[in-house]
């Protein structure tokens, strides 16, 4: 509320702190491994437009509402909801609000944490020269093999759901707020270089005719459906994630002015991991639809051909799974500061319960790859069904209820107040998020249910 300055979680030591931590949380594995995948499965250009048209219409918008929320209330998800619905008179169940952001972390982190343990996997494999000279079909059996063994898999799940724990563990301050400070302009430097190394590798162009020609026949309602709410899962929107870290953000830091950075950073990693990506595919004749398995399939291609590829392996595995790990923590902090501020437990405690309730639905995930992978519902096994679920709908569905509470329930002087922006911009703030990214995330679900 207005006469909180602090959350009791702390607070960030800087405005430069904030963006580090919203940036780290933004660019993960959506950027280097789900946006090529999804991209080669949904044909390409039309689907980038459609991605980067709803990063910047919805995406950008709601961002600065949820953190703009996140600040006045300074609290949990759930809490801020409820102390912010008092404010303005609002109806108190908008606090369930904040309840399916947790819900929705929580689903989402026990799949990610599968997807990192594989960038784990990778990183030992890296380290013994396993993709040197290696062959494509040598490639895809690595991966194959990989997918095939569950105990591989529960292993680095676990490795990796440690790690997220011990980070957040740690706190605001403490947690990852160093490391990414180096972290992130090291990732930008690799993929600069695999991009320069996908530029010498012969199919570049078609790789990139492949990204940014549009042919519109290729996507149906599904298909910008998917682009849609992977706008919303590339800048962490739509469950709390960026609304927790907004009630940790000092007073009169500007809101808009960090959102743009946030999302035209996290906007450029992906678009320079596709870049990457995809002449590798072409020239090696791979499939682009090949689905979760396609970094893993590609990129160790380049390292065991590059010159310095040995290093070049290496480093790029760590800085993916740090990525990762400045992901994951935004993931289940939601949950942690609730467990504090209701339960009574210390952080510790509170990460130690929410990590190993996601670890063990995680294991469920591990098995949809392998002994499960025909255990189906709605045609969808538990990894793709998680993923649908929460990227398709829970994450749009919660944007947009975030912008109607942030455009429609607020008092527009607090409003006005939080963002601090000159007029113009906050009358097409206000447009955007009352009218443009309701209607069209329900056009699109509309559109998907066939009713239009
Ligand atoms: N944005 C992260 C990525 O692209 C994933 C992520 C972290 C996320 N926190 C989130 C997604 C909160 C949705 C909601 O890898």
């Amino acid at each position: 509320m207005t006469d909180k300055t602090q959350s009791i979680h702390g607070q960030w030591s800087s405005r430069f702190a904030f963006i580090l931590a919203a940036t780290g949380s933004a660019v993960g594995l959506g950027n280097i491994w789900k946006f090529p995948y999804i991209t080669g499965e949904n044909g390409g250009g039309a689907f980038v437009m459609v991605y980067l048209l709803c990063v910047a219409a919805l995406g950008i918008p709601i961002m600065i509402a949820e953190i703009m929320l996140g600040r006045r209330g300074r609290q949990s998800p759930i809490n801020t909801m409820k102390s912010l619905a008092a404010e303005a008179g609002a109806d108190p169940r908008w606090h369930y609000l904040g309840w399916c952001g947790m819900l929705a972390g929580f689903l989402i982190l026990a799949y990610y944490s599968v997807i990192a343990g594989w960038a784990l996997a990778y990183l030992v494999k890296a380290f013994f020269g396993v993709f040197m000279n290696s062959n494509a079909e040598e490639i895809k059996r690595l991966f194959e093999n990989l997918m095939e063994s569950p105990i591989q898999q529960i292993f680095w799940h676990t490795v990796f759901m440690v790690l997220t724990m011990h980070y957040v563990m740690r706190g605001v301050q403490n947690g990852l707020e160093k490391a990414v400070h180096f972290l992130m302009p090291a990732l930008f430097v690799i993929l600069i270089l695999l991009v320069a190394y996908a530029m010498s590798s012969g199919a570049y162009e078609q790789g990139m005719a492949f990204l940014f020609n549009p042919d519109f026949s290729k996507i149906d309602a599904d298909a910008v459906l998917t682009a849609m709410g992977h706008a919303f899962f590339t800048l962490s929107l739509g469950m709390g994630a960026i609304m927790v870290y907004g009630s940790y953000l000092p007073n009169h830091v500007s809101i808009a002015k960090t959102t743009f950075f946030i999302a035209g950073a996290d906007t450029v990693v992906a678009l320079l991991a596709g870049i990457a990506i995809f002449p590798l595919v072409f020239a090696n004749n791979l499939e682009a639809s090949s689905g979760p398995g396609l970094i893993f399939q590609t990129l160790p291609l380049a390292f065991g051909h590059m010159g310095g590829g040995w290093l070049f392996g290496l480093l790029f595995f760590v800085l993916l799974i740090f990525a990762a790990l400045s992901s994951s923590i935004s993931l289940i902090e939601p949950a942690v500061a609730w467990l504090v501020e209701n339960k009574n437990l210390d952080r510790r405690q509170a990460s130690i319960w929410s990590g190993s309730a996601c670890w063990l639905l995680g294991v469920g995930v591990v098995f949809s790859f392998n002994i499960w992978s025909e255990v189906k519902l709605f045609d969808k096994n538990l990894f793709q069904l998680l993923d649908y679920l929460t990227a398709n709908l829970m994450l749009p569905l919660g944007g947009v209820a975030i912008a109607i509470f942030a455009g429609w329930m607020m008092k527009q002087s607090h409003a006005e107040q939080e963002l601090e922006i000159p007029a113009e911009g906050f009358k097409a703030w206000q447009f955007l998020i009352k009218y443009v990214a309701p209607a069209a995330v329900f056009l699109v679900f509309l559109h998907v249910l066939g009713v239009l």
